[in-house]
């Protein structure tokens, strides 16, 4: 199964990933010489278009979605591309597909379309020839609404392509600064021996986003921020926190260690999150409607969620874990926050000193930065008293690393399924993990009637998500 694609099928091409990611990604792949000259492109989707129109389209979105700079090439990228029209549902079309993709060896397949259609687009390859031995399956999510749903998915995808040709997507494990989180745990002597709960009294991990729903009316209201963002992104960076170390970077080793980590996670009760929903506010200095005005109904959907989360194993024993995520927010940042205890004896106390503990800042974006809070003594004769104060060790990644492009994830993940390596991607028992813990917060949610509170966009949430953290003493940190 170790092979390089030498043709990529888009599914879902005409659509808004397709123009703002996966098109993009790809032309600044060949820009960049990191594709085989020979690699094929060929978009389907129901629009009813020829060659020349699907490289029309894709050129728009080039000029769109892509930095001038980066488009160098754009003429030979395009020649790549091909175009088949298909109604996905039905077997009929797939046969002038298959036609259209030359036969089924070395071939790559990107699922990006509604999970309803993953199983007629399965047995649809299955009936042309386009699933066997030689052939990968990328899976865009969501994967299911729910564990059961999932695994129909999964068996759906199952019947067709064996786990070691299917590449689940999660674009979160596609970004240079989550993989970087493996790096300076398990690159750096420092932190391994301290990473554990004796040293850590809590762990944060924010994504917050300014943007509302984006037009995504029908999905995001069937899903929710649990199920779009806790699920996936969030469960993949918790479980790279918190795992142990892998003993290879290889995709066995790592998704071993991190599928632990999920299935240790302990069952929520619905008290220990927290839900929202915004209302009206502003954003960025700009008015916004709230959510259901942007809906055009009411809704019970959460737009903003907090979780206190626990992973019970050896490690992380009584270490929470805090969990956020929401739209509408005051401003776009992913982060996590690693907060160590206090040192167990001042020297400077009889000083009237105070030590405050170490934290370590990891900026996943849109600032990628590492920042280390430690104390120092304040400059001077301490004739009155020794002074302490908390200074960053800062690392700027984009500093660190000047002259080196900054990738978008789809530009790592399609390389990698084209050239077959499943390290960032997600396995099938990580995803059911993901979705067992997930399905008893919404069964907890159900039986005990909880629904979201309002908060005012550009707010970090309801109030209570304030106090999730503040009864165990814990701020969240928002600067
Ligand atoms: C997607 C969610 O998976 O991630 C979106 O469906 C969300 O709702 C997006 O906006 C966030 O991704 P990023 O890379 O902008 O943080």
């Amino acid at each position: 199964m170790s092979f390089t694609a030498d043709r990529l099928l888009l599914f879902g091409a005409t659509g808004d990933l397709s123009q703002r990611m996966l098109l993009p990604s790809l032309a600044a792949l060949h820009a960049d010489h990191l594709i085989h000259p020979d690699l094929r492109i060929i978009g389907t989707a129901r629009s009813d278009m020829d060659d020349a129109g699907f490289r029309n389209f894709a050129r728009e979105a080039l000029e769109k979605f892509m930095p001038a700079e980066r488009r160098s090439g754009m003429g030979e990228f395009l020649n790549r591309l091909s175009y088949q029209p298909l109604d996905a549902t039905t077997l009929e079309g797939y046969e002038d597909l298959a036609a259209k993709v030359g036969d089924g060896q070395g071939l790559a397949i990107f699922l990006s379309t509604a999970p309803s259609l993953f199983e007629p687009t399965i047995a649809g390859l299955q009936h042309a020839g386009l699933a066997g031995s030689d052939v990968r399956i990328g899976l865009e999510k969501p994967l299911g609404t729910s564990l059961e749903t999932s695994c129909e998915i999964n068996d759906a995808v199952a019947a067709a392509f064996s786990e070691d040709r299917t590449f689940r997507i999660d674009h979160y494990l596609g970004k240079e600064t989550v993989q970087n989180l493996m790096a300076l745990r398990f690159a750096n002597i420092l932190f391994e021996p301290i990473w554990n709960a004796t040293y850590i009294e809590h762990v944060q991990i924010t994504v917050a986003e300014t943007v509302g729903l984006e037009g995504r009316v029908a999905f995001y209201d069937d899903a929710g921020a649990l199920r779009d963002m806790v699920q996936n992104h969030m469960l993949q960076l918790l479980a790279l926190v918190a795992m142990e170390p892998p003993t290879d970077f290889d995709a066995t080793a790592i998704r071993d260690e991190k599928v632990k980590v999920l299935r240790a996670l302990r069952k929520v009760e619905g008290s220990e999150t927290v839900t929202g929903q915004y209302r009206g506010g502003a954003v960025n200095g700009g008015a916004v409607p709230g959510y259901d005005e942007e809906l055009g109904k009411e809704s019970d959907t959460e737009t903003f969620v907090a979780i206190k989360a626990h992973v019970d194993n050896w490690r992380w024993k009584g270490v929470p874990f805090y969990l956020r995520t929401g739209k509408r927010l005051p401003e776009r940042v992913t982060e996590i926050v690693i907060q160590f205890r206090c040192i167990p004896h001042s020297i400077f106390g009889s000083k009237g000193a105070k030590a405050q503990p170490n934290r370590l800042v990891i900026g996943i974006q849109p600032d990628e930065n590492v920042t280390l809070h430690v104390m120092a003594k304040v400059p001077g004769l301490d004739r009155d008293g020794i002074r302490l104060r908390q200074v960053p060790l800062n690392i700027a990644m984009p500093d660190a690393f000047s002259g080196k492009t900054r990738r978008i994830a789809y530009e790592r993940l399609l390389l990698d399924l084209i050239e077959g390596d499943q390290t960032l991607f997600v396995r099938r028992d990580e995803v059911e993990a993901q979705w067992d813990w997930i399905d008893a917060i919404c069964a907890s949610w159900d039986s005990s009637g909880i629904t979201p509170k309002p908060y005012n966009a550009g707010t970090w949430g309801p109030s209570a998500a304030i106090a999730l953290a503040e009864r165990d003493g814990v701020s969240w940190h928002d600067e």
